[in-house]
């Protein structure tokens, strides 16, 4: 298990040479290898090659690729519309191309605009961060009243067990992550806490980002095999599902990466709590309803007659494991419906999913309807 000393920050910009440098995560966790950004072009292939993922570093990635486009005279609205077609599914990039073309909006050509964009990607990669921090905090105090309960219903349980899905940590945001924020805060202030986490086929995220970042931080883990979180819950092996989210809908249905959905109708059927912990970004306010409305990335079928990994001499190699010539199907994401959905962790609290618990989230209103 990797324990050299961390970055934990994975993406930073370096003014002096004015790039982002980036972790490549295709590579982990056999290699880590930095990757310099530079330009729009090497922004779009970042994401699209999954270097960088996670729908919050997506978002934060694009908005620095729309920066090198403005500071290389790239029109604003082909660099847009080139970024958004990179990814489909995490609203987070069209939300940042967004909130940079607004920042630029009335700017005067050139390096004015230019420098209104970066200050734009910067202030927008520190808010991600203080976002997953404050989810931290709103899922510690969760985690530790569950745990708490658990302690009061048996008093020689040892620890509590966390089921996660995909990767979700601050490989996958500016910094922290979202639903490994909770984790990590709770492991820091001691609960005894297991996470057990799902491979996460076709890209195994759990396997080879989730181990990572958890065996860095030795927080208690067992990597399992996709299909067998419905087994451990029925034997009571599972307390809590907490899951990301790459678009959650106004009525509260979240998109996540595929096999979310199965966990959660798992997690239902045996009466267990499943959370979503997400920053506000990821909200699509504008879809009403997200089951069957949520454009599903379909991604390459190579991925699904592939694994990647190390063999025994340490060299990364690709191995086929299904026939030449079969067909297959690689949907990236699902979608969970709000009513198996125990509630949303956000930075502004914990709050219901469902189409007044996601009103309250706007950006527009304050108050809470926290639960
Ligand atoms: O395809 P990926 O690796 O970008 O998918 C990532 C996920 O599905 C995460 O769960 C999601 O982005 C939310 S948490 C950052």
């Amino acid at each position: 298990m990797q324990k050299e000393p961390l970055p934990l920050q994975s993406i930073i910009y370096d003014a002096a040479s004015d790039a982002v440098d980036i972790i490549d995560q295709t590579l982990l966790p056999h290699q880590l290898s930095h990757v310099r950004l530079q330009s729009l072009e090497h922004a779009c292939q970042a994401i699209q090659t999954m270097q960088v993922r996670g729908a919050p570093l997506i978002g934060i990635t694009a908005a620095f690729g729309l920066y090198f486009a403005l500071r290389d005279g790239i029109p604003l609205g082909r660099a847009s519309s080139t970024l958004a077609a990179t990814r489909p599914t995490a609203v987070n990039l069209r939300w940042a191309l967004r909130r940079l073309e607004l920042a630029v909006d009335g700017a005067d050509q050139g390096s004015d605009t230019a420098a209104r964009a970066l200050r734009e990607a910067l202030q927008l990669q520190a808010e991600d961060a203080a976002a997953c921090n404050a989810i931290g905090d709103h899922g510690f105090t969760l985690l530790e009243s569950l745990w708490r309960e658990k302690r009061k219903r048996d008093p020689e349980a040892t620890r509590l067990n966390i089921l996660t899905h995909c990767n979700t940590g601050w490989l996958a945001t500016a910094e922290w992550g979202t639903a490994l924020a909770p984790i990590y805060k709770a492991h820091a202030h001691g609960i005894p806490l297991h996470v057990w986490v799902d491979e996460t086929r076709p890209r195994s995220q759990g396997a080879s980002l989730t181990t990572w970042e958890l065996g860095a931080r030795s927080v208690p883990h067992s990597l399992i095999v996709d299909n067998a979180g419905g087994h451990l819950m029925q034997q009571g092996e599972v307390d809590v599902c907490l899951v990301g989210s790459d678009r959650t809908a106004a009525n509260g249905d979240v998109c996540n990466k595929i096999g979310t959905y199965l966990k959660a109708l798992a997690a239902a059927d045996n009466d267990l709590p499943f959370y979503v912990a997400l920053p506000v970004s990821t909200i699509d306010f504008e879809l009403p309803v997200g089951v069957g409305q949520i454009p599903i990335e379909n991604r390459s079928a190579d991925e699904v007659h592939r694994v990647v990994g190390v063999d025994e001499d340490g060299r990364l190699r690709q191995v086929r494991i299904s026939p030449e010539g079969c067909p297959a199907d690689n949907p990236g994401f699902d979608v969970t419906p709000a009513r198996l959905i125990s509630g949303l962790i956000t930075e502004r609290g914990v709050h219901e999913a469902s189409a007044a618990g996601i009103a309250a989230l706007h950006p527009d209103r304050s108050g809470s309807s926290e639960i």
